[in-house]
């Protein structure tokens, strides 16, 4: 059956979204961004908005907890503006960031390219960021603190490092994005997977990965010792099975809450003939083409381990996140698809009931 709000936003949201700023992508981003932003600040508009997306079933991963099981992937509102809005667009959780200590302003613009007959986007934006300061005082004025639910969703906060600090330094970035922001998040999401960051996958080796993880959950110990603050990892999904099964290693005294299964990928397959002459821009990839892949990384993790894993990466229609969930996804985030699809993806997931 057609789902008039997936056709409407193809025939006619999709269109003018993709038309707006000049042709770049970031520009028609930032306006849309903008417009959310504003339909979204009063509470009329985000119940009007809410009788559109109504959500889906609660899950519970540990101390958390989830409206449903769809979220919005790092990366799309990584400035946290609009957070008061997407609950209303049917997202049970939104991942703010990657945020940065400092603020930095990523990699020379143009940076985000669409590859719409592959259903794909590739991007180097290299974590463009307002710094962690800015996201802390965004998120006290709206009165987010952790576990208070006061836009409505849950909020996990996506942190990495600045270009500048050397690999050996990182731990320090990370650390002072913990300390700012984890008053005001319900997880932290720690990022060692973007590959726009020279270095960064570097951190996803075991030794490094073991102190990285080792110092933010002894910082979150200390800072609620009968309740520390949620923290879960974000790995690429280029990643070999054996390197995969030596990060599960390290983790596995680690004291993190679970794995976000995974980032865009720096391969190239999978792409339509007519996107070929784009894919020689740097950058991740993101969207269809990494659909089988980000599922087969995720079934990696949920055979080896009992790690509780959201998976993301190529989730463009409910049958793809009806597999990840199959291949034992907890929860599963969008970008891409919901670029291409809207809210209407987010609907549909989250009609989605166990074994249908
Ligand atoms: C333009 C763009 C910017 C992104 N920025 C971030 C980021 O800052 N931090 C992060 O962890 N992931 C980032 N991602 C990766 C997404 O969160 C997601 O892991 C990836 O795109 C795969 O999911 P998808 O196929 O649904 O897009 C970004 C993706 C895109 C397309």
């Amino acid at each position: 059956m057609r789902d008039p709000l997936l056709t409407g936003y193809r025939a006619l949201i999709r269109p003018v979204l993709f038309g707006m700023g000049g042709g770049d992508p970031e520009v028609a981003h930032e306006q849309a961004l903008r417009m959310l932003q504003a339909t979204t600040a009063t509470a009329a508009g985000r119940a009007a908005l809410r009788l559109l997306h109504p959500g889906g079933d609660p899950v519970r991963i540990g101390s958390l907890r989830f409206d449903n099981r769809v979220g919005l992937a790092a990366g799309l509102d990584k400035r946290a503006e609009v957070v008061r809005g997407w609950s209303s667009l049917g997202f049970g959780h939104v991942e703010l960031g990657t945020v940065t200590p400092q603020p930095q302003p990523g990699n020379p613009r143009p940076r985000v390219f669409r590859l719409p007959a592959s259903g794909a986007v590739i991007n180097r934006m290299g974590f463009p960021s307002g710094g962690a300061e800015q996201m802390a005082r965004r998120l006290d004025a709206l009165g987010v603190r952790r576990g208070n639910r006061a836009v409505g969703t849950t909020i996990g906060i996506s942190i990495g490092k600045n270009k500048q600090t050397p690999l050996e330094a990182a731990v320090e970035d990370y650390l002072t994005c913990f300390r700012q922001l984890a008053p005001h998040a319900d997880y932290i999401a720690v990022n060692v997977s973007s590959p726009n960051t020279p270095g960064l996958r570097e951190l996803q080796n075991a030794d490094a990965l073991t102190r990285l993880l080792g110092e933010l959950t002894s910082a979150a110990r200390q800072a609620d010792p009968g309740d520390p603050l949620p923290i879960l990892v974000k790995l690429a999904p280029d990643l070999t099975r054996p390197a995969v099964e030596q990060l599960l290693a390290a983790c596995e005294h680690s004291g993190i809450s679970g794995l976000i299964a995974g980032n865009t990928t720096t391969g190239r397959d999978g792409l339509a003939a007519s996107d070929l002459a784009k894919a020689v821009e740097a950058g991740g990839l993101s969207g269809h083409p990494l659909t089988r892949r980000a599922r087969e990384v995720l079934g990696w993790i949920t055979s080896a381990s009992d790690w509780p894993v959201i998976g993301v990466g190529g989730i463009m229609t409910p049958a793809d996140a009806r597999a990840m969930f199959d291949a034992g996804a907890r929860l599963v985030q969008l970008y891409t698809g919901w670029i291409y699809s809207g809210p209407a993806l987010v609907n549909g997931i989250n009609r989605l009931r166990p074994g249908r």
